[in-house]
C-alpha cells in the first residue's frame, strides 16, 4: 500500500468519526427511495468479491494473522463458514436481502458478534487494523469514501461486542 492510499483511507475514516457522531438519531442515513448501496455496487457478486478479498488482506496482515489460526480446526469455523456467515453480514449492513444474525447461503446459523469472538482476546488497536483494512478493499472495490463512511459506523458500533481485552 502506497502513503498516498493510505491517506484516502485516514481520510475516509475521518469521514467515518464525522459521520458516527452526527448519525446518533433514529434517522435512516439513506432516503427510502434510493437504492441500496447493495443494489448500487452489484450484489452479491461484489460482496463475495469484498469478502474474498478482505479475507486474503487479514491473513496478510502479521498482525491478524495469527487471530484466524483456530480456523478449520475442531469446534471453529471452516474458511467457507467463516466466508459465507461475513457475506451475510456485509449484504445486511450494505441494506441487502440479509439479517445477521442468521442462516448463511450454505444454509448454517451464524453467531452473533459476542459468541464468535468471545474466546480470542481481540484489542481495540486489532480492531481497529481490522476497520482500517476493511475500508481499504472496500476502496479497492470500488466504493466510494463518502458510502465507506456511511457503512463503517455500523461496524465500528460492533466493537464492544468484539474487543474483550
Ligand atoms: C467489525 C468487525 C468484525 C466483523 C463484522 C466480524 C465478523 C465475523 C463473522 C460474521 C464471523 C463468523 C461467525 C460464525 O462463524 O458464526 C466471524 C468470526 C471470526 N472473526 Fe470476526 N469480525 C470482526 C472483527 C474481527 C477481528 C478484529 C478479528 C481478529 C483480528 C476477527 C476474527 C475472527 C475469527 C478468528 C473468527 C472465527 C471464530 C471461530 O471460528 O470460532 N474478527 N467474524
Amino acid at each position: 500500500m502506497t502513503f498516498g492510499s493510505i491517506r484516502v483511507v485516514q481520510a475516509a475514516l475521518g469521514v467515518v468519526v464525522l459521520a458516527g457522531t452526527v448519525a446518533c438519531g433514529n434517522d435512516s442515513p439513506m432516503s427510502p427511495s434510493a437504492p441500496t448501496l447493495y443494489d448500487k455496487y452489484g450484489g452479491a457478486a461484489t460482496v463475495r468479491k469484498v469478502v474474498d478479498d478482505a479475507v486474503v488482506a487479514l491473513l496478510a496482515d502479521p498482525i491478524q494473522a495469527p487471530f484466524f489460526a483456530g480456523v478449520g480446526q475442531p469446534g471453529n469455523a471452516s474458511p467457507e463458514r467463516l466466508k459465507s456467515c461475513l457475506r451475510l453480514q456485509f449484504t445486511a449492513v450494505l441494506g441487502g436481502p440479509a439479517t445477521y444474525p442468521g442462516r448463511n447461503d450454505q444454509g448454517d446459523m451464524c453467531r452473533d458478534m459476542t459468541s464468535a469472538h468471545a474466546t480470542l482476546a481481540i484489542t481495540g488497536p486489532v480492531f481497529d487494523r481490522f476497520i482500517t483494512d476493511l475500508a481499504a478493499v472496500l476502496k479497492a472495490d470500488g466504493v466510494s469514501d463518502a458510502d465507506i463512511a456511511m457503512v463503517a459506523p455500523v461496524l465500528v458500533g460492533l466493537k464492544s461486542s468484539i474487543v474483550t481485552r
